[in-house]
């Protein structure tokens, strides 16, 4: 469902401390941004930010970085998290407005990225043709592989069966291999969960919430490692 846009979320976003305005000028220095030296993580597309917000504030020694490409959810985001944080500036977590399908402009190899949290992605499943705008498709794994660090993470939720096989296929594909995988995670013990708003709303729903950790490995294969081309408008 589309959330309509705030008159507050402009004001907000530009009196946020923790709000990163040009991602692309950090590109490669993203950690010079925190006070801490210790291990990044990235979250792509986290919405409204319901899980962001606790597993930073539960987990101060690591730092991360949560985008979005629409800036009236990240400005619910920045809320979610002051609110977790009470009265504290949030020192471990920036958010920042990014579209994933070019994130190769915002992160390089030099940001050390360890892991990628991806949760309820859109599936784009209706058209085979919208498939590369699947933020797991290998277009999108060959930018991921060129900035996480060697025996990087992916960790992937989804309420959708076509996307999770899809996507296993896609890292198979990508040099990733899966480390973890259950197609019930809430009845499966793993712990601790950082349950999401989707998440929230799909398992209220009686859907099984399928999660799976890939492993990046040294070298994908040789038709992932092909050039990518990346998209134009609908393609
Ligand atoms: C279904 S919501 C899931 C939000 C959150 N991760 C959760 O589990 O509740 C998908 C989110 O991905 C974001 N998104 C979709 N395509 C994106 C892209 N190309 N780059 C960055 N964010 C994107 C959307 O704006 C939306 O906030």
């Amino acid at each position: 469902m589309r959330m309509r846009r705030k008159a507050w979320t402009e004001p907000e976003l530009a009196a946020c401390p923790y709000f990163i305005e040009q991602p692309s000028a950090h590109r490669g220095q993203w950690r010079e941004l925190f006070e801490a030296r210790q291990p990044v993580m990235l979250e792509i597309g986290c919405g409204k930010g319901v899980s962001t917000a606790q597993m930073a504030c539960d987990n101060p020694g690591v730092n991360y970085i949560a985008i979005d490409e629409v800036r009236h959810v990240l400005a619910v985001s920045v809320r979610n998290t002051q609110a977790a944080y009470g009265d504290e500036t949030p020192q471990n977590i920036v958010f920042s407005a990014v579209d994933a399908l070019r994130i190769h402009d915002t992160f390089s190899a030099e940001d050390g990225i360890e892991r990628i949290y991806i949760s309820f992605p859109n599936p784009w499943d209706e058209r085979a043709k919208h498939h590369k705008r699947r933020l797991t498709h290998p277009r999108q794994l060959a930018q991921y592989r060129a900035f996480l660090k060697p025996g990087g993470e992916i960790w992937f939720k989804t309420d959708n069966d076509a996307l999770f096989t899809a996507t296993k296929r896609y890292l198979g594909e990508s040099g990733f291999e899966i480390a973890y995988l259950t197609d019930d995670l809430h009845a499966s013990g793993f712990a601790p969960n950082y349950v999401s708003e989707h998440e929230q709303l799909y398992a209220g729903q009686g859907k099984p919430i399928r999660f799976l950790i890939a492993r990046m490995l040294d070298a994908p294969s040789a038709d992932a490692s092909a050039p990518i081309s990346f998209p134009q408008g609908e393609g």
